[in-house]
Formats: structure tokens, sequence, C-alpha cells
């Protein structure tokens, strides 16, 4: 189902981990630039390096996880490094580049932002299996290296790498 924001002259839009999920992009920066007022800002965060996503000391099934997530969201039409075209899909819905951060975090397991990857893995351990892109013993073998991972307090996580990125609707 195709859903348009229309011409409603918002202030700002904030969209964050959506654009690497659509099988057009553009159809979706379009409709955001569309529904701002001008002057308007986009915000965007969106991983541009995925593959930074990375237990240490280095886990093979982990490994192993994360590369089948990649190939799960682009067998949907989806790009997990959307963040390196959306400038120009900015550019060509008429925005204004305002500013491209890099932002990647570190986190052990004594952080609270360690429950990200404890509910992303467990999630999707169980989606990559239904969709037979990890078999009943990979997904169990994932499972125990994050357990092992997160009763180690010498190991940490590193993000996929994402991209915040402020566009304006030119006045
Ligand atoms: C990883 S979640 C991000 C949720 C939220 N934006 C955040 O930052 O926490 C991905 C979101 O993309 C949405 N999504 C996935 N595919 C979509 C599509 N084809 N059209 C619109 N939304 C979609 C899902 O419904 C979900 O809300």
């Amino acid at each position: 189902m195709e859903v348009s924001l229309g011409q409603v002259g918002l202030d700002a839009s904030w969209c964050r981990w959506v654009a690497c999920f659509v099988s057009s992009p553009a159809k979706l920066i379009d409709n955001i630039a569309g529904a701002l007022r001008p002057g308007g800002l986009a915000i965007f965060h969106e991983y541009s390096d995925y593959e930074t996503f990375r237990f240490m000391p280095i886990r093979p099934a982990l490994e192993k996880f994360s590369h089948e997530v990649m190939a799960s969201w682009r067998a949907a039409g989806g790009e997990p490094n959307i963040g390196r075209t959306l400038p120009d899909l900015l550019r060509a819905a008429g925005m204004r580049v305002l500013e491209i951060r890099p932002l990647v975090r570190t986190v052990a397991p004594t952080d609270y932002a360690w429950q990200w990857p404890a509910s992303f893995i467990e999630i999707n351990v169980v989606r990559l299996q239904e969709l037979g892109r990890l078999t009943t013993t990979e997904g169990a073998e994932v499972l125990r290296e994050f357990r092992a991972a997160a009763g180690d307090p010498q190991s940490w996580f590193t993000t996929p790498l994402f991209l915040e990125i402020v566009a304006r609707r030119p006045l």
C-alpha cells in the first residue's frame, strides 16, 4: 500500500531506519520533501556501513548472523547501506543537504544500549530461521555466542555505522 504524506507544510521530519527497508527510497524522500514547508528540515538516521556490526572478540556465528540480516533485507527489496545514496536522493528531490555525520557506538554488556543487540538478535534469529537463512543449529549457536559475549566483561559490540543527514527544503 502506498501512503502519501501530502503537502502538509511540516516544519521538520525525522526518519530513522526506514529507508533501508523500502523498495523505492526515492519515493520516500520525494514524499518527505513534499510534506515540508519551504525552509523545513528533514533529519535521517540510516545505515551506511552495516558491516561494522561486530562483537569483539570476533564471534563467527554472530558474523554470519549480521551477513544474513543484510542479505534478507536485500532479498526483500531493501538496502541496508542506503545512507550512502540518501544525499543524492535528497538533492534530486530539490533538498539542500546541510550535514552528513557518521555515527557508530561501542557498547559493553553493562551499558543500557546492550539491550539493542539483545532484543534485535533474539527476534532476528527466529526470523532468519523462518526464512531458511539459518538452520536451527546455527540459530542456537548465534544465541550461545551472544550469551558468551554478554557474560564476558572484556567484550564489546560496535553498532552498524549510520549517517545523520540533515537537509533543508529551500525557501
Ligand atoms: C527498524 S524499525 C524502525 C522504527 C523507528 N523508525 C525507530 O527508529 O525506532 C523499521 C520501521 O520501518 C517500517 N517499514 C518497513 N518497511 C516499510 C515500508 N515498505 N513502508 C513503510 N514503512 C516500512 C516498519 O514498520 C518499522 O516501523
